[in-house]
């Protein structure tokens, strides 16, 4: 069991103490864990289910067609849904509920709700039918969601253990990497090795590119072979029970690579370890992500790749061509953790749309992922080629396009007094 009923009450508590602000005596809040979507065509097959994390978190407990409420009076009401003997035939006893926690039947959720006549109820979580989430559903979703990005020690205790997972993969991958392998063997290597040690599944398709694939930033591994003096960057994690780790290391493929190759990941490293060391409580995420544009951008300059003057290359936001993406978002339940529905209009920062643009707290938990790549759909765009036709050493850049990209991803804990990289056992080089 990850999660204990201490754990459970500790986390309604918090969240009840900021509900209570805005949430009226006579009002009531529904979580919904969800419902099974049907594959299409499939008869009575459907995809397999994922509970609403909104849900999970509040419960512990991983089924469909269950709610919790949540009203001032009553306190917390689990309704839940038996198990069939249907079930138990085809799909066995489900023994991966968490927290085993009698609860209502969900079928008496009608009249409960029938008797109680709340002024008005709240839905969240995977609401039937997903009707849209306004005014006060909206603020209370948010507080739920920023209470939740707070994550408690059991939580971290999972997703340490989910990272040590991760390492017995990348340790397979330090072996294997070289020229000769498939970007498919390199998946295979890594997945074979986090589901041996517990892994439950991977929380996104495992990325793998090498030599130019590199430069596309979900790469699916294909049955391209690795060359020699190539870098193949692997984005890949291990997921348990819906719980995760984000992960990207970028390997060489021989043991001397060129100088170019050597600049590049030299630069992506430090100005990761640049940024982790900013992920500070207290800090606005888009500022750690302006100072990895603006680093970029001193780097690129000194690599000959930009031209002109460091500070009106910055203002003209070239670099958005070499690092399109933000430096990261939060991580743990799920490899998007809490961040994005708070932030339907993100803004743009040093030329990319930041998802997550909030003030960082302990407790957090974050992907600190710089990356630089030669993305030729970006490079090669006729506006773009003359926007910055005076900034960029052309000629000089054919001689990166090979090279893809270098992209390095850790997943740091804020904490009180620093941050706490949790995924640090996964091994990095330090130079190639
Ligand atoms: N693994 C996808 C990402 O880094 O966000
Ligand atoms: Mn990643
Ligand atoms: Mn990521």
């Amino acid at each position: 069991m990850y999660f204990t009923k201490a754990d459970i009450d500790a986390r309604r508590a918090r969240l009840a103490a900021q509900w209570n602000n805005v949430l009226k005596n006579d009002e009531a809040i529904l979580v919904y864990s969800g419902y099974p979507v049907q594959k299409p065509g499939g008869l009575d097959q459907t995809y397999p289910f994922l509970p609403h994390p909104s849900y999970y978190w509040l419960t512990g407990r991983r089924r469909e067609e269950e709610v919790i409420l949540y009203n001032r009076h009553t306190g917390w009401i689990e309704f839940q849904k038996a198990w069939t003997r249907e079930q138990s035939v085809w799909e066995g006893e489900k023994h991966d509920l968490l927290v085993q926690e009698p609860g209502e039947d969900i079928q008496h959720l009608k009249s409960y709700m029938e008797t109680q006549r709340f002024s008005r109820v709240y839905q969240l979580g995977q609401v039937p039918g997903n009707p849209p989430v306004e005014d006060n559903a909206l603020t209370l979703r948010t507080l739920l969601q920023q209470t939740r990005r707070v994550k408690d020690a059991a939580e971290v205790k999972l997703i340490r253990h989910i990272a040590g997972i991760a390492t017995y993969g990348y340790r397979e991958l330090e072996q294997m990497i070289r020229p000769g392998v498939s970007e498919m063997e390199v998946r295979l290597a890594f997945e074979m090795q986090t589901f041996r040690h517990g892994g439950h599944a991977v929380p996104y398709d495992t990325i793998v590119g090498s030599g130019p694939n590199a430069a596309i930033l979900h790469a699916l591994p294909t049955t391209r072979i690795i060359g020699n003096n190539e870098f193949v960057l692997v984005d890949a994690g291990a997921s348990v029970y819906d719980y995760c780790v984000d992960i990207t290391r970028t390997f060489p493929s021989s043991a001397a690579m060129d100088t170019r190759h050597k600049a590049l990941y030299e630069l992506v490293l430090s100005v990761q370890q640049d940024c982790i060391s900013k992920t500070l409580a207290g800090t606005f995420w888009h500022d750690i992500h302006n100072h990895a544009a603006r680093e970029f951008t001193r780097g690129l300059l000194s690599l000959g790749i930009l031209k002109g003057d460091l500070s009106g290359l910055i203002e003209k936001e070239v670099i958005a061509a070499f690092f399109p993406h933000g430096l990261g978002h939060l991580v743990g339940l799920h490899v998007r953790d809490t961040g994005q529905e708070e932030n339907p209009s993100p803004r743009i920062y040093s030329g990319a749309r930041l998802r997550v643009d909030i003030q960082l707290e302990a407790g957090h938990l974050i992907t600190v992922e710089p990356g630089l790549y030669f993305i030729k759909a970006l490079l090669e765009e006729p506006g773009f080629v003359k926007k910055y036709q005076e900034d960029i050493n052309w000629n000089e850049l054919e001689h990166w396009k090979h090279i893809g990209g270098v992209r390095i991803e850790d997943n740091i804990l804020v904490t009180a007094s620093g941050n706490e990289n949790l995924t640090e056992t996964v091994p990095k080089a330090t130079h190639i």
